[in-house]
């Protein structure tokens, strides 16, 4: 894989995976179809992604608003994680790839929670793509995780309140020690961020397509990263 791989000028890009309900919806088949389908294109995508040149990958799986869902579908996207945890035990092996999962898991059921444990462990000193899943998270939660994290530390005298910086702030976030996402790209047509690393993203590039997350595919994120290229990022600069 490594020789093949391209350097299309991003690091990090964060994905909104959207539309899975409706691409099903459209085939006449359950919810739950589109959701097997858009966790098959996940797979496809980290491939296609590190081959492009892409250093870290962050997709959104599932959000702390999606509890509000029936409990057959909540039930279904849980069933699909924990055979997304076992697969990629070998997968992360063979494609030297890490995964690093972000949100509140302490929420999730105990044998999940174990199998992103040991994914997480076996995978922890691969160096291909680094591969986040947001699972159980949502933006707001995490700052406030953050922050309780933090002021737990200063009452212990750790660390000083008036001289903490956003490099220390971030240290208690679920995604530290990565770049910030450059890109980010959300697809089935909705241009909301729906709670997905909002400190994160305060800079990124932010690309929206219409096409169905089932329907994602190494073409679509050509388009996305051509975009990007397309953009002056001037930070608040001239
Ligand atoms: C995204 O697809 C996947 C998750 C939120 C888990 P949706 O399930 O939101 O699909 P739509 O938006 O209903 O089409
Ligand atoms: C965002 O999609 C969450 C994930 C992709 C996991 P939703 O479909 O849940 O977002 P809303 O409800 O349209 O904002
Ligand atoms: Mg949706």
């Amino acid at each position: 894989m490594a020789e093949e791989r391209e350097n299309c000028g991003l690091q990090h890009v964060a994905i909104i995976m959207d539309g899975n309900g409706r691409w099903a919806k459209k085939r006449f088949l359950p919810r739950n179809a589109g959701h097997a389908q858009g966790s098959r294109v996940v797979e496809q995508i980290c491939e296609d992604a590190y081959n492009l040149g892409i250093k870290y990958l962050t997709i959104y799986a599932f959000s702390t608003e999606n509890w509000t869902r029936p409990k057959e579908e909540v039930d279904a996207l849980m069933d699909l994680l924990r055979k997304y945890m076992k697969t990629s035990l070998e997968r992360s092996k063979k494609n030297n790839m890490r995964v690093r999962v972000i949100g509140d898991v302490s929420r999730l059921d105990a044998d999940l929670q174990e199998s992103i444990r040991e994914l997480e462990q076996s995978s922890a000193n691969n160096t291909g793509l680094f591969f986040q899943v947001a699972i159980n998270y949502g933006g707001r939660d995490e700052i406030l995780r953050a922050a309780k994290k933090l002021a737990q530390d200063a009452a212990k005298g750790k660390v000083s309140p008036e001289q903490l910086t956003q490099e220390q702030f971030y240290r208690y976030f679920d995604t530290a020690d990565i770049p910030y996402p450059d890109l980010l790209i959300r697809t089935s047509g909705e241009k909301r961020l729906s709670n997905f690393l909002p400190w994160q993203l305060a800079y990124s590039e932010f690309y929206f397509t219409d096409v169905l997350w089932p329907d994602f595919n190494k073409k679509e994120l050509q388009k996305a990263i051509a975009y990007y290229n397309s953009r002056d990022r001037r930070f608040g600069g001239i």
